[in-house]
């Protein structure tokens, strides 16, 4: 027996082991040792709604967007939809101040469903089709990031009134991540490569559209890039080409859109993006640029998806089956896995994983979470410490699930996709309700 069982009192006041690096702010344990987000102890939300299951903790989500609004308070704060798109998530961060980008007419249809005003919406994608520019245009979406010389000439016969718009440039930038997340690169299908004869004539096309208005350039470097001075470099290269077009066409762009990309910690240690720094590393590169180039200063605008959502969101699972093989591992089965987190198929991530339903203090063992899809490669966490009592029905947590897990999800295996069930102030509501076996055939057409 050991002193918590005495005083199990002593829980709540014990040092949490909860890394606030890639936990929520109000993530604690409460007086039976469980986990508690927002207040609700993520045990009751498994036995409420069923596993595998998102969790969304609300109040993180608008503080990452407070955070951005004060470290960044002239430029305009973009939500990347891409890394949750939900009415939910729109309107918080709307609430919050921020704008909206959207890749698809089905999230401009979500953003729309939320309220968020057309003129806030940035319509971005590499190949929009022109039903979807139709929509974005119908919708009166206020920027659409032009990607392609089609575009310019599907949107030239589209808008009935001058339709703004940001020509993407790829600014040979190389922030060293997966191939799959570097998109600052010149060889890379988004956009225009910087300087090049295909970005010289999209601005021209552009301007030569009476119905088109080129208001700046956008760039998106890539993901999860920790060092800001990325950015600076972006902000050099990107301003430098702006007085080009000052000086070919006369005309001033007066908007900069940096695009997201900033790191958040998926484990403790990771590397994150310090806002702060990067919005000194940001003015320090523009007051130069500009100066250098005797260019107004543009509005810088920036996208940030992963680092508005990512840290509220938890994940919970519960334990199917624990298999020790002799010579070789113990698979712990959960009832999620790659329909719910694909990020570790496709990118390698890695994940933190803790018992939700109480607070272990015993031994540990070295396990490796395996996710319920047939595919061998569907692992969650491999080698990482769990308790060595874990039992079928316990429930496991992964934090920092937020961002690019709902908006990756599959229904492999014909497995429905997970709810999305919000916390703040001790209670929670349903989003998004879990897909059903019903929902999945009702595609079926014979
Ligand atoms: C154009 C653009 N903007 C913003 C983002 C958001 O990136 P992140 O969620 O890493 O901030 C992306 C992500 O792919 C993007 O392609």
């Amino acid at each position: 027996m050991t002193l918590l069982d005495i005083f199990p009192s002593l829980r709540t006041g014990m040092p949490s082991r909860l890394d606030p690096a890639v936990w929520p702010r109000d993530t604690h344990y409460d007086g039976d040792g469980r986990i508690t987000l927002g207040g609700v102890a993520l045990a009751d939300i498994a036995d409420q709604y069923g596993t595998a299951t998102y969790v969304l903790d609300e109040e993180e989500v608008r503080t990452r967007c407070r955070a951005y609004r004060r470290a960044f308070p002239e430029a305009e704060i973009i939500y990347a939809g891409k890394a949750l798109m939900i009415k939910a998530i729109a309107e918080w961060v709307t609430q919050e101040g921020l704008s909206v980008d959207v890749c698809s007419a089905g999230e401009l249809a979500v953003a729309l469903a939320a309220g968020v005003d057309p003129a806030r919406i940035v319509m971005h994608g590499n190949g929009k089709s022109f039903d979807e520019l139709d929509a974005a245009v119908r919708a009166g979406v206020g920027r659409i990031v032009v990607d392609s010389l089609t575009e310019i000439t599907l949107l030239s016969a589209l808008a009935t009134e001058p339709q703004r718009v940001l020509v993407r440039l790829s600014p040979g930038i190389d922030v060293h991540g997966h191939p799959a997340v570097r998109t600052g690169v010149l060889d890379q299908k988004f956009g225009f490569p910087l300087g090049s004869d295909a970005a010289n004539e999209a601005v021209a096309r552009i301007l030569r559209q009476p119905n088109l208005r080129l208001v700046g350039f956008h760039c998106h470097l890539g993901s999860q890039i920790h060092d800001p001075d990325h950015y600076g470099e972006a902000v050099r290269r990107m301003v430098a080409e702006m007085a080009h077009v000052r000086q070919d066409h006369g005309v001033i762009l007066t908007e900069l859109d940096l695009g997201g990309g900033h790191a958040v910690a998926y484990r403790g240690g990771d590397a994150e993006m310090n806002i702060a720094e990067l919005a000194d590393i940001i003015e320090d590169a523009l007051d130069a640029a500009c100066a250098r180039h005797h260019f107004p200063r543009p509005v810088i605008a920036l996208e940030p998806g992963r680092a508005i959502v990512a840290r509220a969101g938890v994940t919970l699972y519960r334990v199917l089956s624990i298999k020790h093989i002799d010579g070789g591992h113990t698979y712990v089965t959960v009832d999620g896995g790659m329909g719910d987190n694909s990020r570790v198929a496709l990118y390698g991530a890695r994940y933190e994983v803790v018992v939700a339903n109480r607070h272990p203090t015993g031994p540990q063992m070295t396990a490796t979470v395996a996710g319920r899809y047939c595919e061998a490669g569907d692992i969650l966490a491999a080698d990482i410490r769990l308790p060595a009592d874990l039992r079928p029905g316990e429930v496991l947590a992964v934090p920092c699930t937020g961002a690019y897990h709902h908006s990756l999800a599959s229904a492999y295996n014909s497995v429905g996709r997970p709810p999305i069930i919000a916390v703040r102030g001790g209670r929670c509501r349903e989003l998004i309700r879990r897909e059903t076996t019903a929902d999945l055939m009702a595609r079926e057409v014979e």
